[in-house]
Order: C-alpha cells, then sequence, then structure tokens
C-alpha cells in the first residue's frame, strides 16, 4: 500500500523538520547503536565492500545521502588515497560533515538533491548510497542518475533495509493504544527496501552481489525505547511526547510494562556495477 502522506517521502518535511539539524537524525543511530544485540555496523560493512571494490590508485568515490557523514569518515580512513564528495540535500547536515571529515582528506560536500547529482557522466569509480533511496517517491530514478555518474567499471554501494523493519514497534504502539493503527500504517522504507531494491537497481545497473544482515536491538527498559521513538516521524506522536524522551517514557509506563523490548530489521546491501553498453 503506498501511503502518500509517508513523511519519508514529504519532499516538505525531507527537505525541511527531519534533517534541518543533525540533532534527531543523532539521537536515532544513537539509541539504536545502544541497543543492538546483534548485526555489524552498516558503514563498517559499506567501507570493507568499498576496499574490495575500488581500483587501486587514486578512485573518486560519491557518498550520497551522506547524512552526518559516518560512513563518508569511515571511507576517508580506509582509502586515505581517494577523492570523496558528500552529497546531501541538508546544508545543516553538510555543515556536520565538513567538521568531521579529516583535514587534509581529499574529500569534499555537495548541497544537492539526488536526482540530479552534481557530478558529470562517468565522474565515479564507486558511488554509495547508504539508507537514502526510500526517501525518494521514485527511488529508480536515483539509481539511474547513479549509473550515468559511474566510470566504465564502476561501482554502486547501495544500502536498504527491509520494509517490516521495526514492526514489532508497531505493536507496541497499538497495544499502549497511543497509536491503535500503527500495525496498519505503510513502512518508512516503502519504496526502496530489501525486497524491491534488486529490481530497481537492475533497472539500471548490473547486479554483482546481495548480501542480508539480521540485525537485533534490545532496549532494556520503556526509558530507552522512549529515546528512540521520540525520534520517528512515523507515528505522528505531539511534540508534548517527542520533545522530551523523559515524559515520553513516563507516559509510555503509565500504559506498559516496564520490561525490556526486541525489535529487528534485515539491511541489504547491494553491489552493482555500470551496465555494458549496448552496440
Ligand atoms: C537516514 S539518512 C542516511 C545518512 C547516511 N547515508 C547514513 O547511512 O547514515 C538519509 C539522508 O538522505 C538525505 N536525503 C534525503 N532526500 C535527499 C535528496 N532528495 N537528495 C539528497 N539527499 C537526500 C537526507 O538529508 C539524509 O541526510
Amino acid at each position: 500500500m503506498r501511503n502518500a502522506t509517508s513523511p519519508f517521502t514529504d519532499f516538505g518535511q525531507v527537505s525541511g523538520p527531519l534533517y534541518a539539524s543533525a540533532d534527531r537524525i543523532s539521537r536515532r543511530t544513537g539509541a539504536l547503536h545502544r541497543a543492538r544485540a546483534s548485526g555489524r555496523h552498516a558503514a563498517e560493512v559499506i567501507a570493507d565492500l568499498a576496499a574490495e571494490a575500488v581500483p587501486s590508485g587514486a578512485p573518486v568515490i560519491a557518498d550520497i545521502g551522506c547524512g552526518r557523514g559516518t560512513t563518508t569518515c569511515l571511507l576517508a580512513a580506509r582509502l586515505p588515497r581517494a577523492r570523496i564528495v558528500a552529497i546531501d540535500l541538508s546544508a545543516a547536515l553538510l555543515v556536520t560533515v565538513r567538521r568531521r571529515l579529516p583535514t587534509g582528506a581529499g574529500a569534499g560536500a555537495a548541497r544537492a538533491d539526488f536526482h540530479r547529482l552534481p557530478l558529470g557522466d562517468g565522474a565515479c569509480n564507486l558511488a554509495v548510497a547508504a539508507f537514502c533511496l526510500y526517501h525518494s517517491p521514485s527511488p529508480e530514478r536515483v539509481i539511474a542518475e547513479i549509473a550515468r555518474c559511474l566510470a566504465p567499471g564502476g561501482t554502486a554501494i547501495i544500502a536498504v533495509k527491509s520494509a517490516d523493519s521495526y514492526r514489532e514497534l508497531d505493536q507496541l504502539m497499538a497495544t499502549s493504544r497511543l497509536v491503535p493503527d500503527a500495525p496498519g500504517r505503510s513502512s518508512l522504507y516503502e519504496t526502496a527496501h530489501s525486497g524491491n531494491i534488486t529490481r530497481l537497481a537492475a533497472t539500471s545497473l548490473d547486479i554483482r552481489q546481495v548480501i542480508n544482515h539480521s540485525h537485533a536491538f534490545v532496549f532494556p527498559t520503556l526509558a530507552e525505547i522512549a529515546e528512540y521513538l521520540a525520534t520517528s516521524p512515523k507515528y505522528g506522536l505531539p511534540a508534548c511526547l517527542t520533545s522530551d524522551p523523559a515524559v515520553l517514557a513516563a507516559e509510555l509506563r503509565r500504559r506498559l510494562p516496564d520490561e525490556s523490548f526486541t525489535m529487528t530489521s534485515v539491511v541489504t546491501y547491494l553491489v552493482a556495477g555500470r551496465a555494458a553498453a549496448t552496440p
């Protein structure tokens, strides 16, 4: 079911409050990181795949939808001779990326919409698009842009999550009666996810490898769940609850037993190359 009002494909949300500062994404990934019980850190997996894929020498790498630049910084550390351009729609996040990148690294940051990448045809040896394609209502257009920018023999690494990621949280929201219809709501990852990314990518790229990793997150109490939940745009919780995780935790404790909670996700890494030119 396509949800026309999904906050993840609403350009007003994505170019506005969702990424207007590094704060929400930083709290969200921090809460997930603290709760991680299994599954490798995605930026490390991507850096390993990148190191395998790029030619020796000084490859040109684009980190598309770079966010706070965690993957960008790891790529710069693993591939010190690379020239890296970090691309994102959010000017605020690019300020954070520039601050985090090691000084003297051959890296820069550019503000752009990934539907029109500011890169020449065949300019990149490697393009990374991690956890961002689900912000496009038509991710195959972004993948076609990525293909345009890849040099012959170049590689794209795309990371997405399963559409049913964190579905356990939907059930928790329904049980709490805070969001009774949560299990029926569309996935935040609806347009690009583990189940459709291979088909989407195959429209412009040659698929080389698809890797699925299961992730589990264990939150010891409702306080830790609240820290994550306060960053989620999915449930439309009122600002009086989301602006302070302690207030949200207190509301959850009024409604639910304060016990440990586990949620899961599958992360899919797709490695693909530019399709060979047809004669
Ligand atoms: C969940 S973050 C992922 C960040 C990073 N790649 C990571 O793996 O942590 C999604 C990023 O996609 C960016 N984004 C969303 N729509 C975009 C667009 N149309 N063009 C460029 N970047 C976009 C957002 O600004 C945000 O930084």
